[in-house]
């Protein structure tokens, strides 16, 4: 079955598709992250993962922007990417034995849907410049800023403290 409906004839149509698949992704990570937050044992990682759900919650805001500046419907389709991603996120944190493991195959579920999101909202910032929607693209181009410092964060927590513990 094909993800893309026979109407996206153009760039301009990529980036709204685009747009709503990411939109999608935003708001499963907030519905998701609670749950991430209750697993997590570390406190430092509990911390990561609330401020961090303050944040998609401004992401899914700016994205309403963003389609509303771009005269385009606030609308979700559905993102299996992250829903798999989500899905092994929820799987292996129930299967790890110990908290110090859950912690630490919970930082990096995290990462992977973080680098997920750095990877979409690059293509959308490449694609809303193309359209000359620079306005769009300094929107996108903060909340991407937001995904790199939510990565980097897990990166050393991970390094200075989690793995050690798991190991
Ligand atoms: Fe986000």
């Amino acid at each position: 079955m094909s993800l893309f409906s026979k109407d996206i004839k153009n760039l301009n149509d990529l980036f709204v598709h685009q747009l709503q698949d990411i939109f999608y992704a935003e708001k499963e990570i907030v519905k998701n992250l609670p749950t991430m937050i209750d697993k997590a044992t570390s406190p430092a990682l509990k911390l990561g993962f609330s401020n961090h759900l303050r944040e998609t919650e401004r992401h899914v805001e700016r994205l309403k922007q963003i389609f509303e500046m771009h005269d385009a419907k606030v609308k979700a389709v559905d993102c299996p990417a992250i829903d798999g991603i989500l899905e092994e996120a929820n799987d292996v944190a129930g299967e790890a034995d110990g908290a110090e493991v859950r912690d630490a195959a919970l930082a990096a579920a995290a990462q992977a849907v973080e680098h997920y999101e750095i990877a979409r909202y690059g293509t959308l910032i490449a694609w809303a410049k193309m359209l000359g929607r620079d306005d769009c693209a300094a929107l996108l181009q903060q909340t991407l800023e937001e995904e790199k410092a939510a990565d980097r964060k897990l990166s050393e927590l991970s390094m200075s403290q989690l793995n050690q513990r798991a190991a």
